[in-house]
């Protein structure tokens, strides 16, 4: 099973990632974790442009999409082992919530693994730019409301389970092992 975090900068996915991990692992499942942007060339790359004041304009954006399917095809192969659930901290539905146009971003991902599951961590924009540094250009409090609004859509399109990321931490992850659970056919009240 192929599960991504989603959510905009600050949501927590990093932290709930781990204590999924954990809980999955106590529960006797194998399972590996992904974080995109990679940490190749392509991914350093894309790090530091997305530290350039202009890394929303029109032209970089585009660079940016380009780059991220790139950097998505160098890891295709770890999704292939199929005894493992495989947790990644986003997914080509980042780029679909936060490059454009839409249905171009869709082209340049044909060959990325579509997720059996996606864990929208919905987190207030305000909170978002309070948690985050602020050192990414994307890190910026009206065009966050867009990718927000973008991913409240794509959820509606995809197998997608919203989780409320304003609450404590204790609270999400619970609340991510309940929507978790039954995909894997495990009952959330008989386990850790
Ligand atoms: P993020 O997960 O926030 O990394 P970190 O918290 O370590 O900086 O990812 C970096 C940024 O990249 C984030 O603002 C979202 C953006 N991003 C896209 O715009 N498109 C994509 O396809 C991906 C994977 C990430």
């Amino acid at each position: 099973m192929y599960i991504v975090f989603e959510g905009i900068d600050g949501a927590g996915k990093s932290t709930q990632i781990q204590m999924l991990k954990e809980w999955l692992e106590a529960n006797g499942f194998r399972v590996d974790t992904l974080v995109e942007p990679t940490d190749s060339e392509v991914g350093k790359l894309i790090r530091k442009i997305l530290q350039r004041p202009d890394a929303t304009s029109e032209r970089l954006l585009k660079s940016l999409a380009l780059l991220f399917a790139a950097d998505r095809m160098l890891i295709m192969d770890r999704l292939e082992d199929e005894s493992k659930i495989i947790i990644s901290d986003r997914s080509f539905i980042s780029s679909l919530a936060y490059q454009k146009p839409v249905d171009w971003v869709e082209v340049i991902n044909r060959y990325a693994k579509k997720p059996d599951l996606i864990i929208l961590l919905d987190l207030d924009v305000i909170k978002s730019v309070a948690r985050t540094s602020g050192k990414d250009t994307f890190e910026d409090e009206e065009f966050l409301t867009g990718v927000r609004q973008n991913y409240l859509k794509l959820a509606e399109e995809y197998t997608c389970e919203v989780i409320d990321a304003n609450n404590g931490i204790n609270k999400v992850s619970s609340d991510i092992k309940k929507a978790v659970a039954p995909y894997l056919g495990i009952c959330p009240d008989c386990i850790l």
